[in-house]
């Protein structure tokens, strides 16, 4: 943890100021402690990250994914630069202006699109409730514009209206429910602060069929014991070619629906991304707006990639 990122925190109980104490720091702060003395509890800071969780919970499943798959979707690693046009497709914001603006990443997984916030000169927050932290910390946790905290949505110890902009790409419908995981995050912008949602779709209809089938297998999956299941999804890989069959292939992708993405690693991971997770709501364009006019949120934007949507504070 950077000293630096004190300033932003608190108690999430109470929302009080917190005292820093100091165990072990080289380049950060390695270990130590967060003390709320209103409440009286401790929040360890242990492996670099400020920890406001005793466990995991219902991710257990999105710790081993990110363990595992720690860095296939890093676009420094990959080369493809897939994360950045994804972060610009279901956000809406212009890379340009993130220069020098603070950010959220609320729900950042092992930190693909931290990576290219930070790329473009913002300063990064990241918080997830998963282990994916320690995966995002080894990937990036010593670079200068990027902090990371585990912490759950629900509880979190971040001060209000303290960023600039605030993404969440991909977790709030992995959480018991989107909406209310929401609604905690505007709040934390400043005023004209603008914030960005990416949520799994259930519209249009070929999207509600796909979702109706695999809801059926994710029925069985969800409740298999995670290796097994990560193994299973490893079918993904040659699939992909009996997909591209012509005619059979479409009957098969309908009945079997996996990951067709072109890169092995990451058809397993995203194969495991979707049969493995406890949560997974789909939502319409209609109903986010709504949250989003609930929230008070101005300039509100449906962007193109379902659904994603946009507006400010
Ligand atoms: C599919 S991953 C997406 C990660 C990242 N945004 C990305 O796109 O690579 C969903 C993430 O949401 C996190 N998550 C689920 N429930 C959460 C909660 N209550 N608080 C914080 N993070 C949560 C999971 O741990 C997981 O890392
Ligand atoms: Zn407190």
């Amino acid at each position: 943890m950077k000293e630096s990122l004190l300033k932003l925190l608190m108690c999430p109980k109470c929302k009080s100021d917190l005292t820093l104490s100091v165990t072990q720091k080289d380049k950060e702060i390695a270990e130590g402690d967060l003390f709320c003395d209103v409440c009286n509890i401790h929040y360890p800071i242990h492996k670099y990250i400020p920890r406001f969780v005793k466990r995991d919970e219902y991710v257990a499943n999105f710790s081993m994914e990110w363990d595992l798959h720690r860095n296939t979707q890093l676009d420094s690693i990959s080369g493809y630069g897939e994360s950045e046009r994804t972060f610009v497709e279901k956000t809406g914001f212009d890379l340009l202006m993130l220069k020098g603006k603070l950010i959220l990443d609320a729900g950042c997984g092992s930190g693909r699109f931290m990576e290219i916030a930070a790329k473009y000169g913002a300063e990064v927050v990241g918080f997830d409730l998963s282990y994916a932290v320690d995966s995002a910390f080894a990937n990036m946790g010593l670079n200068k514009n990027i902090n990371i905290i585990q912490a759950d949505i629900f509880d979190l110890p971040l001060k209000i209206e303290s960023f600039d902009f605030i993404y969440s790409i991909g977790v709030l419908h992995h959480t018991p429910c989107t909406k209310d995981a929401f609604m905690r995050l505007p709040g934390l912008l400043k005023t004209n602060g603008e914030i960005a949602i990416w949520v799994y779709a259930d519209e249009p209809f070929h999207v509600k069929v796909f979702n109706r089938v695999s809801g059926l297998y994710r029925f069985f999956t969800t409740k298999m014991p995670l290796r097994m299941l990560y193994r299973f999804c490893h079918i993904a890989v040659p699939l992909y070619y009996l997909y591209k069959a012509k005619g059979l292939g479409h009957i098969f992708r309908v009945m079997l629906p996996l990951s067709t993405h072109p890169d092995p690693q990451w058809r397993v991971l995203d194969t495991f991304d979707w049969y493995s997770p406890k949560y997974q709501w789909k939502h319409t364009y209609g109903e986010v707006a709504d949250w989003f006019e609930e929230a008070k949120l101005q300039d509100i934007v449906k962007l193109s990639i379902p659904i994603s949507m946009k507006g400010r504070r």
